[in-house]
């Protein structure tokens, strides 16, 4: 579903139009649908009926309280990295016992919070990461369940840098080596290998990467349990890409077809399945409003400067992102398109939301929308070049409220010390 379309010549997200929420909170904004973020939950959870399944929102992608709240309200659980996160998850209501812990460098630290808040389960990716987390349990007295990742060396066929399922990336432990590390695993007394864990990369626009991988578990969970080991679960990762660019023909899986393969790959294998979706929940269901501060022609092509940049999303600097972006006021039917640079006020020449883009004629004040920015948006932003954290906003229907107000220059400042002897 599109919560952002024209109504009457205005971009609306759900009821609002993107102006008033411009005005009103000032540019750059995010601006978030909840109504698509229950769609995208729904359609995924609709998908997953019958099987013995759970979702864990993979927080990262967006962990605004309240977005993490809407999915925990329908019943997701989460997928973190950092205690950050957990803090972030069960802030929002998501119960311990529901949640995973992911992530390639855990400190024993971490470890022992998430242990004493009782994470439901920790997807280990290396041999030294066992060691330290049978200490740490064995500190508490416990017994706890465990996941490894595994690396099924499958080209995910997605961009280099959201790539993890190959050989030469560093998560979890490669596919060959994975009898040992259970075997490991199953020698230390304060671990219960019980489940395998994947995750083979992100935006990733084809079956065929997760039915390859899934076949390799599949092999994988046979071998473990003739090694003796009780695998009851089998955790799918993420990675489900989304529609960044409406007029192309790269069109990503429906979730059906997924949970349909799934359904083929792991029928009568007897494991209780876990998927860690992010983007695919939050990416479509958020959009970035910036202002356009000048507009300066050359003689190649024209720029367009606005009020949002780089820091405030890196994807296109990035991963060479393509997000579509268009006025939040409809150009007239057959306007002029001219090349354009769309780029921020950063001193870097990186620093472009867009380059090279067909575009209408903008002018000073107007608000563009740059769009499929709910995921990997707000999250990775910086404040670079002392640019504060930029506000989010939450629409449901006619009324929005701001999820995260903008940062004020003095909490900015206010974050430094100068030491007395200076
Ligand atoms: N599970 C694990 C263990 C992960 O590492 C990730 C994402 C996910 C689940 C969720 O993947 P998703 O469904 O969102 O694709 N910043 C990059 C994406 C990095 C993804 C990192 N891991 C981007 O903007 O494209």
């Amino acid at each position: 579903m599109d919560s952002f379309v024209y109504q009457g010549g205005e971009m609306v997200a759900e009821s609002v139009p993107l102006a008033r929420i411009a005005r009103d909170v000032g540019t750059p904004v995010y601006v978030y649908s909840l109504a698509a973020l229950r769609a995208n939950y729904q359609a995924f959870a609709t998908s997953m009926r019958g099987l013995d399944a759970e979702l864990h929102y993979a927080v990262k992608a967006n962990s605004n309280l309240a977005v993490i709240r809407a999915f925990a309200a329908q019943g997701a659980g989460a997928d973190i990295v950092s205690i950050g996160e957990m803090r972030r998850a069960l802030a929002a209501g998501v119960a311990a016992s529901n949640i995973v812990f992911s992530g390639v460098g855990k400190k024993e630290v971490e470890l022992r919070q998430a242990l004493e808040a009782g994470v439901r389960q920790i997807n280990v990716e290396s041999s030294a990461e066992l060691d330290t987390l049978d200490a740490v349990a064995k500190s508490l007295g416990r017994v706890v369940d465990i996941a490894i990742r595994v690396n099924p060396d499958v080209d995910a066929k997605t961009h280099a840098k959201i790539t993890t399922g190959r050989k030469g990336n560093k998560f979890g432990i490669d596919i060959d080596l994975a009898r040992d590390a259970y075997a490991h695993a199953a020698s230390k007394k304060n671990l219960r290998p019980i489940g395998v864990a994947m995750h083979i990369g992100s935006q990733i626009l084809s079956l065929e990467p997760y039915r390859d991988s899934i076949r390799k578990l599949r092999g994988l969970v046979g071998e473990l349990r003739t090694d003796g080991h009780d695998i009851q679960r089998l955790d799918l990762g993420g990675g489900y890409g989304i529609v960044y660019r409406d007029q192309s023909n790269e069109r990503p899986f429906a979730v059906g077809d997924y949970m349909e393969m799934v359904r083929e790959e792991t029928a009568g294998l007897g494991c209780a399945l876990s998927f860690e979706p992010g983007r695919s929940l939050v990416g479509n269901a958020g959009v970035l409003l910036g202002e356009v501060i000048l507009v300066k022609p050359g003689t190649a092509r024209t720029f367009v400067i606005i009020d949002a940049a780089m820091n405030d999303l890196i994807r296109p600097t990035l991963y060479e992102a393509w997000h579509d972006i268009v006025p939040s006021h409809e150009p007239a039917a057959g306007a002029t398109l001219a090349a354009t640079d769309i780029v921020g006020p950063i001193c870097e020449s990186g620093d472009y939301l867009a380059q090279n883009r067909p575009m209408p004629p903008l002018a000073a004040g107007d608000v563009v929308v740059v769009k499929s920015a709910g995921a990997y948006g707000a999250v990775m932003s910086s404040t670079y070049n002392t640019r504060p954290l930029v506000p989010e906003v939450l629409v449901d229907g006619d009324r929005y409220e701001v999820i995260r107000p903008r940062q004020s220059l003095d909490d900015l400042l206010a974050a430094d010390r100068v030491p007395e002897w200076l």
